[in-house]
């Protein structure tokens, strides 16, 4: 989706869509006023009709209303003015973009963006909306499956958003940074939605490679024999059960000019999770080609951080590898040796995600990092405990925790804070090593971060449940791009504040 901003009267845009937001109330309020004066009165009449849902997101198209250039007019409820927050201004948003998506026309004009929305800058506005726009426009395209998708109508391709601020340097920048952050997001979702297949340790280098081929990124991939050198023997020992050879991708991407201390990003690349010898029973098993939606939102956000160009350091650590069940795998109650020297004692071999991490957290240390976040979706425990709305986080660091916290609520990619207390690490006592690698019925969650934090000492370091978040499932199952929006923010204001 192609966007342009400018300043100018929603009437006279030449658009095949003109799209206006409309409170839900007894007076109409600019834009929507201006537009009704332009059409004497005609806006007011169909609003009194009242096929316009209340709620922020309803939508309502028009044709051929006299005074308006545009053919197409596209009511999008904002909801109750009172009620006019964040959630209401991305609902009306989602609802547009949907509308625009599955439509006919091929251009639009946007004007909901002057919207006030308490506590946020019109920047702010303008990237929420560029995001949600582009990325309501995403379509899975199977590999070697048919045209069914290609067959829809394409939707709208280009986007004027209108404002009637003057269109600043800050504006334009805001329009770039929700485009590129949706283009991460499409990456992450084509990498979460791909069956696992196609979607191995292999593809997810070869994409990595990909993305250095077009941005200004470097890529090394580590092979079995290279990790074997670097005695990381817990990420091994998931790997062991399976044909599939294990890849362990390291991306850089320099944006800070001068030597300055990257953001790590860690993210679980199980690109297959059965369960292992402890297996998985067989329904919904399918879902498990997700396991591997952290890596995908750590390549994901690097496209995205490239292609905006953020003048800040990011390295990313992909370990990948699928989880099988094969005559080599680990058997539970094997005890295995991290890379850190700490061993562990493997009680279930489907607790794997934190055993690819733990040596990737090692490895990390290397980089002298100013914080390493890493992701992954890690503990059924945790769509138990929070649902599908946040993504679970735990931390070492409260400051780095707030920053995140912080950051969700402006991107909507939202993280709840659990707590990473001491008297958790009890749980993961073993007899026959320096831990186990399950905790047992309670607190899956987080036993699993206190696992990780015994890996995590030498640095600040966040880690993201996204078991709940990464993908839905049912009839609209897909992969969520999430938390793409939530990286890239937290990275576009640390550069921010870096350029400050
Ligand atoms: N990948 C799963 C976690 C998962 C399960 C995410 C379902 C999303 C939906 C992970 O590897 C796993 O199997 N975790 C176990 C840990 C347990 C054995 C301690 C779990 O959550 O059951
Ligand atoms: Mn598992
Ligand atoms: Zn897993």
């Amino acid at each position: 989706m192609e966007f342009t901003i400018k300043t100018g009267a929603p009437e006279k845009l030449k658009t095949s869509c003109l799209v206006v937001g409309v409170l839900d109330g007894e007076r109409l309020a600019p834009p929507a006023a201006d537009l009704d004066k332009a059409t004497g009165g005609a806006l007011a009449s169909i609003l009194a009709t009242g096929d316009l849902g209340a709620k922020a997101g309803a939508t309502l198209l028009v044709h051929n209303i006299p005074g308006v250039a545009a053919p197409r007019l596209l009511l999008v409820s904002l909801g109750k003015a009172d009620a006019l927050g964040e959630k209401a201004y991305r609902d009306a948003l989602s609802g547009a973009a949907k509308a625009l998506a599955s439509g006919r026309a091929e251009d639009a004009g946007v004007c909901l963006v002057d919207v006030e929305v308490p506590g946020r800058s019109p920047a702010w506005n303008i990237q929420t909306a560029t995001r949600l726009l582009a990325d309501a426009t995403y379509r899975f395209q199977a590999p070697g499956v048919g045209q069914k998708e290609a067959d829809k109508p394409p939707g709208a391709r280009e986007v004027t958003l209108l404002t009637r601020h003057k269109v600043s340097a800050r504006l334009e920048t805001a329009v770039r940074r929700g485009q590129a952050v949706a283009e991460g997001m499409a990456l992450a979702k084509d990498l979460g939605n791909l069956p696992a297949n196609v979607c191995t340790p292999t593809y997810l280098a070869d994409t990595a490679r990909k993305l250095s081929k077009e941005f200004k990124l470097k890529v090394e991939v580590l092979e079995r024999e290279d990790a074997e050198k670097l005695a990381m023997g817990s990420f091994l020992s998931v790997a062991q059960g399976a044909h599939e050879p294990p890849k362990f991708i390291v991306v850089h991407y320099k944006g800070a000019k001068g030597k300055s201390p990257p953001v790590v990003l860690v993210g679980k690349g199980i690109t297959f999770d059965t369960g292992g010898i402890s297996i998985k029973p067989a329904a919904e098993m399918d879902e498990m080609k997700y396991d591997m939606c952290g890596a995908a939102s750590v390549l994901g956000t690097l496209k995205a951080v490239a292609r905006m160009a953020l003048p800040i350091n990011v390295v990313g650590i992909v370990p990948a590898t699928e989880n099988m069940p094969g005559g080599g795998a680990t058997r539970p109650g094997d005890v295995v040796t991290s890379m850190s020297g700490q061993t562990i004692e493997i009680l279930n071999t489907d607790a794997e995600g934190r055993l690819v991490l733990c040596d990737a957290l090692t490895y990390a240390e290397r980089f002298k990092p100013a914080c390493v976040i890493d992701i992954a979706t890690l503990t059924g425990a945790c769509v138990v405990a929070l649902g599908k709305i946040p993504s679970g986080l735990l931390a070492n660091d409260d400051a780095l925790a707030a920053e995140l916290v912080a950051r969700g609520t402006e991107s909507g990619d939202r993280v709840w804070q659990m707590p990473l207390w001491e008297e958790y690490q009890e749980l993961l006592k073993s007899n026959f090593a320096d831990m186990a690698n399950i905790g047992g019925r309670y607190a899956g969650t987080i036993t699993a971060a206190c696992f990780l934090a015994r890996y995590t000492k030498a640095y600040k370091w966040a880690h993201l449940d996204i078991a709940g978040t990464a993908w839905v499932s049912g009839d609209a199952k897909g992969a969520t791009g999430r938390p793409v929006p939530l990286l890239s923010e937290f990275l576009i204001a640390r550069s921010d504040a870096a350029a400050d």
